[in-house]
């Protein structure tokens, strides 16, 4: 098997080529979900995956960063997740059934993440988010929401805008302009502007407590706790989109890691381990008119057994041995930024990459990306053409230049990635 084809040709990507024709005469874009379509030199269909290792149709090996957008983070194969799914799939699919395991994983959440006293399930990241609201506006009887530029939540209609810097609009076509019209944009970061926008006609204060999709920027010294300040002042909802950095930046996210409690967070991605999964955990107060069956609660596919399986070995997994995979992932993290920022600096070209925990995101861009705004100068096609380089490598990132590490991850992977970033830092150099 090929670990990468360091100089190859594009010959090397022959099938996934040949299967990137063929999905397009019937697949709509080819992909199921557009940045999917972004990768370079071509998008890799993959043959199967073990541990923190892809294999494509072509037969080349990766170590995975992009682990599945984020929810892998402990591998393709973790044997306790596996065998929790294929325990439940033997107990028949049972969709749509109430089953023990639902409970038993909200106990598990409560567990783990400050803000989890009680939990609503849904599918994905994006039913999550929309659940918070329809909470967050029932509880207050308001609608408006302030949301912060360049955080992702998804892609309704209601909150799809301003999800990057330098673009106030609407994340996709066909979009509602009335679906968000409630919402207030202002700049993630910036505790002051917060304060003087916020008064009590107010829902929802909707934030990425860490910007992971930004770039991997921890919050400001202070800025959660005076959005906590803030928002409990005039009776807001605070909420925190732990999508990303629930169960990643430790096991009780982003809020375990600063210190702040919400009235509410979003779930999904790692809390399942790699199987559609979305919640909505809160105090009881803040989760009241959810628990109390007067805010309607509805999906066929909400709590299936086969998530929560997952789900609850994946927290069993996590918790067993949170003190010793969080700061190994978080080492590997930072290991690969600075050898990024080394690589660069010595070969004079415009890349880094800033690491936050689990992740690391990498850009390209003439000048330092320190925080969120300057994000605005970064070359998206150029970051594009980098992990291109990297794929060539054996390296497989998110296309958008964003790394997960994962419990699967070793040293050999690491060593291994280092030697492709100084190659691929090379070629894109030339
Ligand atoms: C912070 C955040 N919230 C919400 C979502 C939406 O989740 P999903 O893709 O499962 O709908 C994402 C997805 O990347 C996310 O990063």
């Amino acid at each position: 098997m090929r670990q990468g084809a360091s100089g190859a040709g594009e010959d090397r990507f022959e099938r996934s080529l040949a299967y990137r024709q063929r999905a397009l005469r019937h697949l709509a874009h080819g992909v199921s979900s557009t940045p999917r379509a972004s990768q370079r030199p071509t998008p890799i269909a993959i043959a199967r995956a073990e541990g923190a290792h892809l294999v494509d149709i072509d037969g080349a090996r990766y170590v995975d960063y992009a682990l599945g957008y984020g929810p892998l983070i402990l591998g393709h194969t973790p044997p306790g997740v596996i065998a929790a799914v294929t325990a439940a799939l033997s107990a028949g699919l049972r969709a749509a059934s109430i089953h023990t395991d639902e409970a038993a994983l909200a106990e598990a959440m409560a567990a783990a993440m400050p803000g989890a006293e009680m939990t609503g399930f849904v599918s994905t990241g994006t039913e999550a988010v929309l659940l918070a609201l329809r909470i967050a506006r029932a509880t207050t009887g308001r609608t408006r929401i302030v949301k912060f530029r360049a955080n992702y939540h998804g892609w309704s209609d209601t909150v799809g805008l301003g999800n990057a810097i330098g673009d106030d609009g609407p994340a996709a076509l066909g979009q509602d302009p009335a679906a968000s019209a409630s919402v207030t944009l202002l700049d993630w970061g910036d505790a002051g502007e917060v304060e003087a926008a916020l008064d009590s006609s107010y829902a929802a204060v909707l934030v990425e407590p860490a910007a992971i999709n930004g770039g991997c920027f921890a919050p400001p010294p202070g800025f959660l706790e005076r959005l906590r300040a803030a928002t409990s002042r005039h009776g807001v909802v605070l909420i925190f989109d732990e999508v990303i950095t629930g169960f990643r930046l430790g096991l009780g996210g982003a809020q375990g890691r600063y210190g702040v409690t919400p009235d509410l967070s979003v779930l999904g991605k790692a809390l399942a381990a790699g199987l559609p999964i979305g919640a909505v955990s809160g105090t009881r107060a803040a989760m009241e008119v959810l628990a109390s069956g007067r805010l309607l609660h509805r999906g066929t596919f909400n709590g299936n057994p086969l998530s929560m399986a997952a789900g609850l070995a994946c927290l069993n997994e996590l918790s067993r041995s949170a003190a010793t995979i969080y700061p190994r992932m978080d080492a590997f993290a930072a290991r690969l930024a600075d050898r990024l920022n080394h690589a660069a600096a010595k070969a004079a070209v415009g890349l880094q990459a800033r690491a936050l925990g689990a992740a690391l995101q990498i850009f390209a861009a003439a000048s330092p990306v320190v925080t969120l705004r300057d994000t605005a100068r970064v070359d998206r096609d150029a970051t594009l053409r980098f992990t291109g380089e990297l794929l060539r490598e054996g390296v497989f990132a998110l296309p958008r230049g964003l790394c997960y590490l994962s419990s699967a991850h070793d040293e050999d992977d690491i060593l291994r990635t280092e030697t492709a970033i100084d190659a691929a830092v090379a070629r894109f150099a030339a």
